[in-house]
Protein backbone atom coordinates (compact mmCIF):
# COMPACT_ATOMS: atom_id res chain seq x y z
CA UNK A 1 0.00 0.00 0.00
CA UNK A 2 1.48 3.53 -0.79
CA UNK A 3 1.76 6.26 1.53
CA UNK A 4 -0.97 8.28 0.33
CA UNK A 5 -3.12 4.93 0.57
CA UNK A 6 -2.75 4.38 4.13
CA UNK A 7 -3.71 8.23 4.67
CA UNK A 8 -6.37 7.86 2.63
CA UNK A 9 -7.70 4.79 4.53
CA UNK A 10 -6.89 6.82 7.65
CA UNK A 11 -9.01 9.95 6.49
CA UNK A 12 -11.61 7.45 5.85
CA UNK A 13 -11.84 6.15 8.98
CA UNK A 14 -11.85 9.31 10.55
CA UNK A 15 -14.80 10.62 9.08
CA UNK A 16 -16.52 6.87 9.90
CA UNK A 17 -15.89 7.53 13.38
CA UNK A 18 -17.20 11.11 13.11
CA UNK A 19 -20.51 9.21 11.41
CA UNK A 20 -20.41 6.90 14.26
CA UNK A 21 -20.69 9.09 17.18
CA UNK A 22 -22.83 11.19 15.62
CA UNK A 23 -25.65 8.31 16.68
CA UNK A 24 -24.48 8.79 19.96
CA UNK A 25 -27.28 10.93 21.16
CA UNK A 26 -29.62 12.26 23.21
CA UNK A 27 -32.56 13.07 21.46
CA UNK A 28 -33.13 9.78 19.11
CA UNK A 29 -33.49 11.24 15.23
CA UNK A 30 -30.92 13.98 15.80
CA UNK A 31 -27.59 14.81 17.36
CA UNK A 32 -27.51 16.30 20.81
CA UNK A 33 -24.82 15.86 23.00
CA UNK A 34 -24.73 17.86 26.43
CA UNK A 35 -22.41 18.66 29.58
CA UNK A 36 -21.87 14.84 31.02
CA UNK A 37 -25.85 13.39 29.69
CA UNK A 38 -25.69 10.19 29.06
CA UNK A 39 -24.94 10.44 25.84
CA UNK A 40 -21.65 11.70 26.68
CA UNK A 41 -20.60 8.44 28.68
CA UNK A 42 -21.46 6.27 25.52
CA UNK A 43 -19.69 8.98 23.57
CA UNK A 44 -16.39 8.67 25.98
CA UNK A 45 -16.52 4.95 26.32
CA UNK A 46 -16.46 4.49 22.61
CA UNK A 47 -13.41 7.44 22.22
CA UNK A 48 -11.74 6.36 25.19
CA UNK A 49 -11.46 3.07 23.68
CA UNK A 50 -9.96 4.53 20.11
CA UNK A 51 -7.37 6.43 22.53
CA UNK A 52 -6.90 3.33 24.30
CA UNK A 53 -5.63 1.15 21.68
CA UNK A 54 -3.77 4.08 20.40
CA UNK A 55 -1.43 3.44 23.36
CA UNK A 56 -2.61 6.52 25.14
CA UNK A 57 -3.78 6.27 29.43
CA UNK A 58 -7.07 6.83 29.68
CA UNK A 59 -9.02 8.97 32.03
CA UNK A 60 -11.93 11.67 32.66
CA UNK A 61 -10.80 14.17 34.94
CA UNK A 62 -13.47 15.99 37.46
CA UNK A 63 -14.77 18.51 35.12
CA UNK A 64 -15.53 15.70 32.84
CA UNK A 65 -12.69 16.06 29.90
CA UNK A 66 -11.72 12.84 27.99
CA UNK A 67 -7.85 12.70 28.33
CA UNK A 68 -5.85 9.98 26.95
CA UNK A 69 -1.27 10.17 27.40
CA UNK A 70 0.75 9.20 24.43
CA UNK A 71 3.86 8.67 26.40
CA UNK A 72 7.26 10.18 25.48
CA UNK A 73 10.35 8.56 24.74
CA UNK A 74 11.79 9.41 27.98
CA UNK A 75 9.84 9.64 31.30
CA UNK A 76 9.42 13.69 32.54
CA UNK A 77 9.09 14.95 29.31
CA UNK A 78 7.19 17.99 28.44
CA UNK A 79 3.63 17.60 27.33
CA UNK A 80 2.12 18.29 23.78
CA UNK A 81 -1.79 18.59 23.69
CA UNK A 82 -4.04 18.00 21.12
CA UNK A 83 -7.99 18.18 21.18
CA UNK A 84 -10.86 19.86 21.04
CA UNK A 85 -14.49 18.88 22.37
CA UNK A 86 -17.26 16.04 22.29
CA UNK A 87 -20.22 18.06 23.04
CA UNK A 88 -22.87 19.06 20.43
CA UNK A 89 -25.16 22.22 19.53
CA UNK A 90 -29.01 20.63 19.47
CA UNK A 91 -29.50 19.23 15.72
CA UNK A 92 -26.05 19.08 15.13
CA UNK A 93 -23.85 18.12 12.32
CA UNK A 94 -21.02 15.34 12.88
CA UNK A 95 -17.53 17.16 12.65
CA UNK A 96 -18.00 20.54 14.99
CA UNK A 97 -15.26 19.21 17.48
CA UNK A 98 -15.95 15.66 17.27
CA UNK A 99 -12.96 15.88 14.45
CA UNK A 100 -10.24 17.28 16.20
CA UNK A 101 -10.78 15.06 18.81
CA UNK A 102 -10.95 11.79 16.25
CA UNK A 103 -8.42 13.31 13.90
CA UNK A 104 -5.79 13.26 16.80
CA UNK A 105 -6.36 10.10 17.97
CA UNK A 106 -5.94 9.09 14.00
CA UNK A 107 -2.36 10.67 14.56
CA UNK A 108 -1.59 8.81 17.49
CA UNK A 109 -2.55 5.71 15.47
CA UNK A 110 -0.15 6.72 12.85
CA UNK A 111 2.69 7.61 15.52
CA UNK A 112 2.30 4.36 17.23
CA UNK A 113 4.81 2.24 18.10
CA UNK A 114 7.42 5.89 17.63
CA UNK A 115 7.83 8.26 20.70
CA UNK A 116 8.54 11.69 20.53
CA UNK A 117 10.59 13.79 22.93
CA UNK A 118 7.08 14.94 24.02
CA UNK A 119 4.36 13.02 25.43
CA UNK A 120 1.18 14.14 23.29
CA UNK A 121 -2.27 14.61 25.62
CA UNK A 122 -5.37 13.99 23.72
CA UNK A 123 -8.47 16.12 25.07
CA UNK A 124 -12.09 15.51 24.26
CA UNK A 125 -13.28 18.76 26.14
CA UNK A 126 -16.66 18.21 27.88
CA UNK A 127 -18.30 21.18 27.13
CA UNK A 128 -17.77 24.18 24.54
CA UNK A 129 -21.24 24.71 23.15
CA UNK A 130 -22.62 26.35 26.21
CA UNK A 131 -25.66 24.78 25.32
CA UNK A 132 -27.07 23.33 28.65
CA UNK A 133 -25.66 26.09 31.24
CA UNK A 134 -25.76 28.87 28.63
CA UNK A 135 -21.72 29.49 29.21
CA UNK A 136 -19.40 27.73 26.69
CA UNK A 137 -15.47 26.78 27.42
CA UNK A 138 -16.85 24.26 30.52
CA UNK A 139 -13.90 21.36 30.17
CA UNK A 140 -11.70 23.80 28.81
CA UNK A 141 -11.73 26.51 31.54
CA UNK A 142 -10.33 23.74 34.25
CA UNK A 143 -7.48 23.55 32.34
CA UNK A 144 -6.97 27.26 33.25
CA UNK A 145 -8.23 27.29 36.61
CA UNK A 146 -10.96 29.07 35.85
CA UNK A 147 -13.91 26.97 36.48
CA UNK A 148 -15.24 29.28 39.86
CA UNK A 149 -17.84 28.43 42.18
CA UNK A 150 -20.03 30.81 40.03
CA UNK A 151 -19.60 29.12 37.04
CA UNK A 152 -19.97 25.23 39.20
CA UNK A 153 -23.58 26.97 40.82
CA UNK A 154 -25.07 27.72 37.10
CA UNK A 155 -28.19 25.84 36.78
CA UNK A 156 -29.75 23.94 33.66
CA UNK A 157 -33.48 24.10 33.06
CA UNK A 158 -34.15 21.63 35.28
CA UNK A 159 -32.83 23.25 38.21
CA UNK A 160 -29.27 20.90 38.18
CA UNK A 161 -26.06 23.07 38.88
CA UNK A 162 -22.87 22.36 36.89
CA UNK A 163 -21.51 20.53 40.47
CA UNK A 164 -24.44 17.96 40.63
CA UNK A 165 -24.37 16.96 37.26
CA UNK A 166 -20.48 16.49 37.28
CA UNK A 167 -21.24 13.99 40.58
CA UNK A 168 -23.89 12.74 39.18
CA UNK A 169 -21.40 11.19 36.02
CA UNK A 170 -19.15 9.96 39.48
CA UNK A 171 -16.95 12.47 39.41
CA UNK A 172 -15.83 14.66 42.06
CA UNK A 173 -15.96 18.70 41.85
CA UNK A 174 -13.41 18.78 45.33
CA UNK A 175 -10.68 17.27 42.38
CA UNK A 176 -11.45 20.11 39.78
CA UNK A 177 -7.86 21.79 40.59
CA UNK A 178 -6.41 18.81 39.29
CA UNK A 179 -7.77 18.86 36.01
CA UNK A 180 -5.73 22.11 35.82
CA UNK A 181 -2.47 22.52 33.39
CA UNK A 182 0.88 21.26 34.65
CA UNK A 183 4.36 23.55 33.56
CA UNK A 184 4.89 20.88 31.52
CA UNK A 185 2.35 21.36 29.06
CA UNK A 186 4.12 23.17 26.23
CA UNK A 187 1.45 23.75 23.76
CA UNK A 188 -1.79 22.86 22.37
CA UNK A 189 -2.64 22.43 19.09
CA UNK A 190 -6.23 22.13 17.53
CA UNK A 191 -7.76 20.57 14.66
CA UNK A 192 -11.61 22.23 13.89
CA UNK A 193 -13.41 22.41 10.98
CA UNK A 194 -13.78 26.20 9.58
CA UNK A 195 -17.49 26.44 9.85
CA UNK A 196 -17.64 29.41 7.18
CA UNK A 197 -17.23 29.84 3.36
CA UNK A 198 -13.80 31.19 3.21
CA UNK A 199 -11.37 28.53 2.90
CA UNK A 200 -14.19 27.12 -0.11
CA UNK A 201 -14.56 30.33 -1.79
CA UNK A 202 -10.25 30.45 -2.00
CA UNK A 203 -10.02 26.86 -3.03
CA UNK A 204 -7.63 26.03 -0.61
CA UNK A 205 -8.28 22.37 1.97
CA UNK A 206 -6.46 23.83 5.28
CA UNK A 207 -6.29 27.20 7.11
CA UNK A 208 -3.82 28.57 9.53
CA UNK A 209 -5.70 30.44 12.06
CA UNK A 210 -4.63 33.35 13.63
CA UNK A 211 -6.33 34.79 16.17
CA UNK A 212 -10.62 33.65 17.67
CA UNK A 213 -12.76 36.84 17.54
CA UNK A 214 -14.00 37.63 21.22
CA UNK A 215 -17.51 36.85 22.65
CA UNK A 216 -19.86 38.14 24.58
CA UNK A 217 -23.27 36.17 25.65
CA UNK A 218 -25.79 37.71 27.67
CA UNK A 219 -29.82 37.05 28.39
CA UNK A 220 -32.22 39.80 28.24
CA UNK A 221 -36.06 39.62 29.76
CA UNK A 222 -38.46 41.75 28.98
CA UNK A 223 -40.89 42.16 31.45
CA UNK A 224 -44.32 43.55 30.87
CA UNK A 225 -47.72 42.20 31.88
CA UNK A 226 -49.92 39.79 30.70
CA UNK A 227 -53.55 40.45 29.54
CA UNK A 228 -56.22 39.21 27.45
CA UNK A 229 -55.69 38.88 23.51
CA UNK A 230 -59.61 40.05 22.96
CA UNK A 231 -60.11 42.34 25.32
CA UNK A 232 -56.57 44.83 26.16
CA UNK A 233 -56.85 47.44 23.56
CA UNK A 234 -53.35 47.65 21.62
CA UNK A 235 -52.52 51.45 23.50
CA UNK A 236 -53.24 49.88 27.09
CA UNK A 237 -51.04 47.04 26.56
CA UNK A 238 -47.83 46.39 27.95
CA UNK A 239 -46.85 43.63 25.41
CA UNK A 240 -42.91 41.92 26.27
CA UNK A 241 -43.30 39.98 22.84
CA UNK A 242 -43.42 42.98 20.95
CA UNK A 243 -40.67 45.06 22.51
CA UNK A 244 -38.78 41.75 22.14
CA UNK A 245 -39.19 41.73 18.21
CA UNK A 246 -38.60 45.25 18.31
CA UNK A 247 -35.27 45.06 19.72
CA UNK A 248 -34.54 41.55 17.92
CA UNK A 249 -34.78 43.49 14.96
CA UNK A 250 -32.25 46.56 16.39
CA UNK A 251 -30.00 43.91 17.13
CA UNK A 252 -29.19 42.62 13.39
CA UNK A 253 -29.27 46.70 11.93
CA UNK A 254 -26.44 47.15 14.47
CA UNK A 255 -24.73 44.53 13.33
CA UNK A 256 -25.16 45.07 9.52
CA UNK A 257 -24.10 48.53 10.20
CA UNK A 258 -20.43 47.55 11.32
CA UNK A 259 -18.28 45.66 9.54
CA UNK A 260 -17.46 41.86 10.78
CA UNK A 261 -19.70 42.45 13.84
CA UNK A 262 -22.15 39.53 13.79
CA UNK A 263 -24.83 39.44 16.82
CA UNK A 264 -27.59 36.78 16.85
CA UNK A 265 -30.65 36.43 19.17
CA UNK A 266 -31.30 32.43 18.76
CA UNK A 267 -33.02 31.44 21.79
CA UNK A 268 -36.23 33.09 22.92
CA UNK A 269 -38.75 31.73 25.60
CA UNK A 270 -41.96 33.64 25.83
CA UNK A 271 -44.24 33.44 29.06
CA UNK A 272 -47.34 32.11 29.38
CA UNK A 273 -46.83 31.25 25.58
CA UNK A 274 -49.99 31.52 24.48
CA UNK A 275 -51.89 32.36 21.92
CA UNK A 276 -54.73 34.64 23.26
CA UNK A 277 -52.58 36.01 25.79
CA UNK A 278 -50.43 39.08 25.83
CA UNK A 279 -47.14 37.95 26.94
CA UNK A 280 -45.98 39.15 29.96
CA UNK A 281 -42.70 38.38 29.80
CA UNK A 282 -40.15 37.52 27.34
CA UNK A 283 -36.32 35.96 27.86
CA UNK A 284 -34.08 36.26 24.69
CA UNK A 285 -30.31 35.52 24.92
CA UNK A 286 -27.72 37.95 22.84
CA UNK A 287 -24.47 36.09 21.25
CA UNK A 288 -22.32 39.34 19.79
CA UNK A 289 -19.00 38.73 18.36
CA UNK A 290 -15.77 40.53 16.57
CA UNK A 291 -12.00 40.35 16.13
CA UNK A 292 -12.16 43.54 18.10
CA UNK A 293 -13.13 43.74 21.96
CA UNK A 294 -13.36 47.15 21.81
CA UNK A 295 -15.90 47.01 18.51
CA UNK A 296 -17.85 44.47 20.24
CA UNK A 297 -18.04 45.90 23.55
CA UNK A 298 -19.19 49.21 22.35
CA UNK A 299 -22.08 47.39 20.53
CA UNK A 300 -23.33 45.13 23.46
CA UNK A 301 -23.42 48.32 25.32
CA UNK A 302 -25.16 50.03 22.97
CA UNK A 303 -27.81 47.35 22.25
CA UNK A 304 -28.13 47.25 26.48
CA UNK A 305 -29.01 51.03 25.86
CA UNK A 306 -31.41 50.33 22.56
CA UNK A 307 -33.00 47.54 24.99
CA UNK A 308 -33.97 50.08 28.11
CA UNK A 309 -35.09 52.83 25.51
CA UNK A 310 -37.88 49.84 23.76
CA UNK A 311 -38.69 48.68 27.20
CA UNK A 312 -39.23 52.59 28.67
CA UNK A 313 -41.18 53.50 25.45
CA UNK A 314 -43.67 50.75 26.12
CA UNK A 315 -44.13 50.61 29.80
CA UNK A 316 -42.24 47.89 30.53
CA UNK A 317 -38.92 47.04 31.73
CA UNK A 318 -35.94 45.08 31.13
CA UNK A 319 -33.10 42.89 33.05
CA UNK A 320 -30.08 41.76 31.42
CA UNK A 321 -27.50 39.08 32.89
CA UNK A 322 -23.90 38.43 31.23
CA UNK A 323 -22.93 34.98 30.91
CA UNK A 324 -19.73 34.88 29.12
CA UNK A 325 -17.55 37.92 27.96
CA UNK A 326 -14.47 36.31 25.82
CA UNK A 327 -11.95 38.73 24.97
CA UNK A 328 -9.95 38.02 21.44
CA UNK A 329 -7.46 35.89 21.24
CA UNK A 330 -4.11 35.60 19.10
CA UNK A 331 -2.46 32.20 18.34
CA UNK A 332 0.99 31.70 18.86
CA UNK A 333 3.22 33.32 16.06
CA UNK A 334 5.56 30.14 15.85
CA UNK A 335 3.28 27.37 16.11
CA UNK A 336 1.75 29.38 12.92
CA UNK A 337 4.55 29.36 11.24
CA UNK A 338 4.81 25.61 11.76
CA UNK A 339 1.75 24.54 11.47
CA UNK A 340 1.58 26.28 7.88
CA UNK A 341 5.05 24.78 7.13
CA UNK A 342 3.71 21.82 7.39
CA UNK A 343 0.24 22.32 5.40
CA UNK A 344 2.61 23.65 2.73
CA UNK A 345 4.82 20.34 2.77
CA UNK A 346 1.18 18.57 2.09
CA UNK A 347 1.45 20.49 -0.99
CA UNK A 348 -1.35 22.66 -0.13
CA UNK A 349 -1.46 26.72 -0.16
CA UNK A 350 -2.26 27.94 2.79
CA UNK A 351 -4.17 31.41 4.38
CA UNK A 352 -4.36 32.66 7.13
CA UNK A 353 -7.88 33.52 8.79
CA UNK A 354 -9.63 34.90 12.05
CA UNK A 355 -11.99 32.39 13.11
CA UNK A 356 -15.35 34.05 13.80
CA UNK A 357 -16.55 30.85 15.91
CA UNK A 358 -15.16 30.19 19.28
CA UNK A 359 -12.71 27.15 20.26
CA UNK A 360 -11.03 25.69 23.36
CA UNK A 361 -8.33 27.09 21.44
CA UNK A 362 -9.52 30.51 23.00
CA UNK A 363 -9.30 29.52 26.31
CA UNK A 364 -5.90 27.63 26.50
CA UNK A 365 -3.70 30.47 24.69
CA UNK A 366 -4.11 32.36 27.59
CA UNK A 367 -2.31 29.73 29.04
CA UNK A 368 0.39 28.60 26.63
CA UNK A 369 1.45 28.75 23.24
CA UNK A 370 -1.83 27.28 21.20
CA UNK A 371 -2.45 26.96 17.43
CA UNK A 372 -5.28 25.72 15.29
CA UNK A 373 -5.89 24.24 12.09
CA UNK A 374 -8.96 24.87 9.98
CA UNK A 375 -10.57 22.17 7.43
CA UNK A 376 -12.92 23.31 4.64
CA UNK A 377 -16.17 22.95 5.22
CA UNK A 378 -18.50 22.01 1.96
CA UNK A 379 -21.18 25.39 1.85
CA UNK A 380 -19.62 26.79 4.82
CA UNK A 381 -22.16 25.06 6.96
CA UNK A 382 -22.53 24.43 10.69
CA UNK A 383 -23.84 23.96 13.20
CA UNK A 384 -26.79 21.95 11.42
CA UNK A 385 -27.01 18.29 10.16
CA UNK A 386 -25.97 18.63 6.94
CA UNK A 387 -22.19 20.08 8.27
CA UNK A 388 -19.99 17.64 5.95
CA UNK A 389 -15.67 17.45 5.50
CA UNK A 390 -14.57 16.20 2.54
CA UNK A 391 -12.35 13.08 2.88
CA UNK A 392 -9.26 14.01 0.91
CA UNK A 393 -9.12 17.45 2.98
CA UNK A 394 -9.17 15.02 5.96
CA UNK A 395 -6.33 13.30 4.71
CA UNK A 396 -4.34 16.78 4.04
CA UNK A 397 -5.24 17.53 7.81
CA UNK A 398 -3.50 14.48 9.03
CA UNK A 399 -0.54 14.69 6.90
CA UNK A 400 -0.15 18.35 7.89
CA UNK A 401 -0.78 17.11 11.84
CA UNK A 402 1.99 13.85 11.23
CA UNK A 403 4.30 16.51 9.55
CA UNK A 404 3.57 19.20 12.34
CA UNK A 405 4.46 16.35 15.04
CA UNK A 406 7.65 15.22 13.07
CA UNK A 407 8.48 19.31 12.74
CA UNK A 408 8.06 19.69 16.83
CA UNK A 409 10.10 16.87 17.74
CA UNK A 410 12.91 18.18 15.50
CA UNK A 411 12.80 21.87 16.15
CA UNK A 412 15.67 23.55 18.07
CA UNK A 413 13.16 26.30 19.05
CA UNK A 414 10.45 24.16 20.24
CA UNK A 415 13.24 22.09 22.12
CA UNK A 416 14.14 25.22 24.14
CA UNK A 417 10.29 26.32 24.90
CA UNK A 418 10.30 22.36 26.32
CA UNK A 419 13.26 22.68 28.49
CA UNK A 420 11.62 26.15 29.91
CA UNK A 421 8.38 24.05 30.85
C1 LIG B 1 -19.14 27.38 19.09
O1 LIG B 1 -19.41 26.61 18.20
C2 LIG B 1 -19.47 28.77 18.91
O2 LIG B 1 -18.66 29.51 18.35
O3 LIG B 1 -20.60 29.14 19.26
MN1 LIG C 1 -20.01 24.60 17.69
MN1 LIG D 1 -16.58 23.63 17.81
Amino acid sequence: MSLSDIVADRAEKVVARCKRLASVTETPGNTCRTFLSDAMRECYREVGDWMDAAGAEVSIDAAGNLRGVYPAAQTAAPRLLLGSHLDTVPDAGAYDGVLGVVLAVSLLEALQPRKLPFAIELIGFSEEEGIRFGTPFIGSRALVGKLDDELLNRTDKNGITVRTAIERFGLKPAEISKAAMNNDNVAYVEFHIEQGPVLESLGIPLGVVEGIAGQMRGEFSFLGRANHAGTTPMNLRHDAMSAAAEWIVEVERVAKREQGLVATVGRIAATPNAANVVAGQVRLSLDIRHKSDHVRTRAAEFLAVQAEEIAHRRGLTVERKVLLNQPAVFMDPFLMDQIEQAAQQTGCTTHRMVSGAGHDAMILADKIPTGMIFLRTPGGISHHPSESVSVKDVAKAIECGSLLLTQLAASGEFQKRMCRA
